[in-house]
């Protein structure tokens, strides 16, 4: 069965890396069927209802960076008669059942079609009438929804994703404030990103106000937080305490820390840049590569470092002993581009030798 992710925009490829690394941490089996602008589409096998009953809770709880799950009913190319086609053509079983009521939406991505979208609401509409079914525009049981992008995926909607919950947990909104924290929507992507599960323990080596550890916690990682400065552990605390999430946090050098070999399921952290953000270290390049040395001792085998820096921080990771995954790029703002760099500590067979990695889909 193929579903399809209607992602923002607001990264070209961060949004789809967030929803493989969902699907990986519920176990779907999946693979990638088209990636179009702000469109994603998977091939999911299982149950129908397992799946969806994972696709609208864990995963819609879970993901920052999409705005919408369907299932899809067909793909076509962007042209109207091919969309019409495809609704006139449906089998509806199995998307509205007898006596619902329904609505059809269009969404334009960007300027990949050049005729209204109420236009093709309207005739959609009269093909899904004419097979027995009657629309509701204030409150319907099924939407169906058409994404207009470099092609058309049409589909009924499952479940959308509760952005404006991102916004109200913004660092201005919270009881401590301090400046250079990640906005929750990144930090909650890059929590995804790290693989962790419920249960699972999560660790911020510099964590400041503890943006990255309230979104890991929310998501039902039990978290660990350090920071150099007793006034952030402080206000860490503060904001943690807001969500009566499950914490341990403590003033402390990224660069010697209290817990043994191989303790930590994931860490994600988002060290100083050398601009505003206050340094415990001798230098920069000192401070990323004792703190990537003790990340890569303090992780578990296969576990993922999420490391966000203005500058690489992959070749203090790789002398560290960590393998880079994947390096995104992301624009702040005119002088300032995020890198964030994805590391595994690499897994161990029996004989002790490295083994092969579980790659990041
Ligand atoms: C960019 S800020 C982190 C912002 C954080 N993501 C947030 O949500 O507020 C970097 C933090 O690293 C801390 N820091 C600097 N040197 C450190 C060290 N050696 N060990 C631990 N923390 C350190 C600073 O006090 C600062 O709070």
């Amino acid at each position: 069965m193929l579903y399809a992710f209607e992602l923002s925009g607001e990264h070209e490829v961060l949004p789809a890396a967030e929803v493989f690394a969902c699907l990986k941490i519920e176990g779907l089996d999946f693979r990638p069927f088209i990636v179009v602008d702000q469109c994603l589409v998977v091939e999911i096998t299982g149950k129908e209802e397992d799946i969806e009953n994972i696709l609208t809770g864990p995963i819609t709880d879970r993901l920052a960076m999409t705005h919408h799950i369907l299932k899809v009913i067909g793909i076509s190319e962007n042209t109207p008669d091919a969309i019409l086609k495809l609704a006139e053509d449906f089998d509806s079983s199995g998307y509205i059942r007898e006596g619902q009521s329904f609505v059809v939406r269009a969404k334009r991505i960007k300027h990949h079609v050049d005729f209204p979208g109420e236009f093709l609401e309207q005739k959609i509409g009269g093909c899904i009438y004419r097979k027995g079914f009657r629309a509701n525009l204030k409150n319907a049981d099924v939407e169906f929804r058409v994404i207009l992008s470099e092609k058309a995926v049409f589909g009924t909607l499952l479940s959308s994703i509760d952005r404006s919950a991102y916004e109200a947990r913004t660092p201005q909104n919270k009881p401590f404030f301090h400046p250079g924290v990640l906005m929750p929507r990144v930090a909650r992507a890059l929590v995804n990103l790290s693989g962790i599960k419920p249960g699972d323990l999560i660790l911020d080596p510099f964590c400041g106000t503890a943006g990255i550890l309230v979104e890991a916690g929310l998501v039902g990682a039990r978290v660990i937080g350090i920071d150099a400065q007793e006034k952030l552990v402080k206000g860490a605390r503060m904001n943690l305490e807001v969500f009566k999430l499950d914490y341990v946090l403590m003033e402390g050098d990224a660069c010697r820390m209290p817990f043994k070999e191989a303790t930590i399921n994931a860490v994600v952290t988002d060290p100083p840049y050398g601009r505003s953000a206050a340094i415990l270290a001798e230098s920069l390049e000192e401070l990323y590569s004792c703190a990537l040395n003790e990340i890569q001792r303090i992780l578990k085998p296969g576990g993922i470092a999420v490391v966000v820096s203005d500058k690489a921080a992959s070749e203090y990771g790789e002398k560290a002993g960590l393998k880079v995954l994947n390096i995104y790029a992301q624009r702040v703002h005119r002088s300032l581009t995020r890198t964030i760099t994805i590391f595994q500590k690499e897994l161990k067979n029996e004989t002790g030798n490295a083994s092969e990695e579980l790659e990041q889909k």
